[in-house]
This record gives C-alpha cells, structure tokens and sequence, in this order.
C-alpha cells in the first residue's frame, strides 16, 4: 500500500466515531515501532515528522523509512509535515512525497495565516495532498504563562468558522488548554470551547500536545469532534526511558542494538495503548 492521505483516514473517523493516532517519528526505530503497533492494532497510523526531525535524520530518509514501512505495511500510513512554519519547507516536503503537511501559521496575524495557508492549499489539493492548519496558540508546558494569558491564546470559534469559510481547509488544529511538552500539573482542556468550534466549523479536529492528557479527557475530546490525536512527548519517554534502564543494567554494554531494541519494544507498547485509547484499534 502507498502513503494515504490525512483527509482520508479523518472523513472515515469522523463517520465511526473514533481519532487516529499521529505519532512523531524521528528515528528508524520510532518509524518501526508505529508501524508494528498499528499492525498488531490492526489500526490506520499517521507518522508525522517535524522540521526539526527533518533537520535530525534528513528529508529523503525519513520520507524513504516511512515509504517503505507504507509498502511493506497491512495496515493504511500517513506521511505527514507536523507543524510546518516554513512554505519551502512544506514545498520541499511536499515534492518528497508526504501524503499531507500541516501549515502552522498560528503565529501569524489572521489574515496572513489564511492567506499562506490557502497558498499551501492551492498547490496541494490538486495532486491529493492533506493540509492541516493551525488556529490559536498551543504553547509548550514550559511556557510561564497564567491561566488568563492561556486562555487569550485559545482558539476563537467565531474566528476558526471565518478561518474554515476563507480557507476551504479540511482539518484543523486548535487550542483549548493542552501544551507541548511534559505537563506541571493537570492540563485541563475547554470542552465548551472545542463543542462550540466543532458546531461551527463541522470539520475534523485536531489535538495537540496530548502526551499526559488524561485518557478519559481524550476520549471526551474525541466524542466532541476530535479526529487526530497527535502524540509525541510519550514516545521519547517510553524510548528514552528504556534506554536508561538499560544503561542503568549493563553499564559496559557496547552494542547499540541491545540498547536501542528495547527502546523500541517500550515504543511500540506506548503507541498499542494510544491506539486502543483513540477506538481506532481494528480500524484499518
Ligand atoms: O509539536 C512538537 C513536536 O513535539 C515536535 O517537537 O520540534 O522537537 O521535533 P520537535
Ligand atoms: P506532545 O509532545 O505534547 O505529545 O505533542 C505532540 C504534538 O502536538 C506534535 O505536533
Ligand atoms: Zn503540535
């Protein structure tokens, strides 16, 4: 099977009820891991890289990993640009072969960030490639802001209808209460908030910074019209983590598959839990 787009997988999880997972990938152990754990959920997957992550492994490979586990692969994978600021970048990501980019023109003045992102979707819509945009600011744990500055930088729903009806975009990131990041305490997300965007826009939703939502707040979110969950923070943590203890156990271990296969193993059981969380566990 071929790279799917984003839009697809969301239309049919908007229709059943349930979200797809969309996991940073960074590494070749990380774009195997989603992949064995969709296979063993039976679940369609997004793999989603950042620039950042781009910078690390390079475009080709990490558009040649996620290929490959996409032809070799049962189950339907996306190849997604997670948090595109850059239009040549997104251009260039675009051209590679991703099945869908997100353009994170959240920083932007509103009428700059529709118009960038409806040039991101005039050259992608034609050859069937997903844009997700970005409306309101999703902060990072770090950020030392109070809750009353949080909440001005959440998602305006008058402003996210105009967004959708200017743009025609077909799924949207917003910001009612989670951040990027380890949370300090417990994130608490604006449901009326996210009820009355979904209401308006009656596109799909998109959550970010979901790593340390509670799965009952998740599960929630996704009943109010989320479709994409995107994870990230608990994959470096399960990976990391079992690095560690490794390292921890055999100190003069030299051999890095022995430090980096359970790594793997403790990702691929983090993404398993994720999936059957989001109901899209035999999905595929
Ligand atoms: O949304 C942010 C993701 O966690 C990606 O983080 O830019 O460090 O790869 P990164
Ligand atoms: P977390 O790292 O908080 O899971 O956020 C991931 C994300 O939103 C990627 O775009
Ligand atoms: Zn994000």
């Amino acid at each position: 099977m071929g790279l799917v787009p984003v839009d697809e997988l969301l239309f049919r999880a908007e229709q059943e009820g349930y979200a797809v997972g969309a996991f940073n990938a960074n590494n070749m152990e990380i774009v195997q891991a989603i992949m064995m754990a969709a296979e063993k959920e039976n679940a369609p997957v997004i793999m989603q890289a950042s620039q950042g992550a781009i910078k690390y492994a390079g475009l080709d490979f990490l558009t040649g990993m996620v290929k490959l586990a996409a032809r070799s692969s049962k189950v339907p994978i996306a190849l997604h640009l997670d948090h595109g600021t850059d239009f040549d970048q997104v251009v260039r990501c675009i051209r590679s072969g991703f099945s869908s980019v997100m353009y994170d023109g959240s920083k932007l003045p509103l009428e700059q960030n529709i118009a960038m992102t409806k040039k991101v979707l005039e050259i992608a819509n034609p050859i069937g490639v997903s844009v997700e945009a970005e409306l309101g600011k999703i902060g990072g744990t770090e950020d030392e802001v109070h809750v009353s500055e949080k909440e001005a930088m959440y998602t305006d729903p008058d402003e996210a209808r105009y967004f959708v009806e200017q743009t025609g975009i077909k799924s949207l990131a917003i910001a009612i209460g989670t951040a990027h990041g380890q949370y300090k305490g417990e994130p608490r997300l604006d449901f009326d908030r996210l009820a009355k965007i979904k209401s308006l826009v009656g596109i799909p939703i998109v959550l970010h910074g979901s790593s340390g939502v509670p799965d009952e707040a998740v599960q929630k979110a996704i009943k109010l019209g989320v479709c994409k969950v995107n994870i990230d923070t608990n994959i470096r943590e399960a990976f990391v983590g079992a690095m560690h203890r490794v390292m921890e156990e055999k100190p003069d271990e030299i051999d890095p598959r022995q430090i980096l296969g359970p790594a793997r193993e403790a990702t691929i059981e983090i993404i398993r839990q994720k999936i059957r969380v989001f109901g899209s566990a035999g999905r595929a």
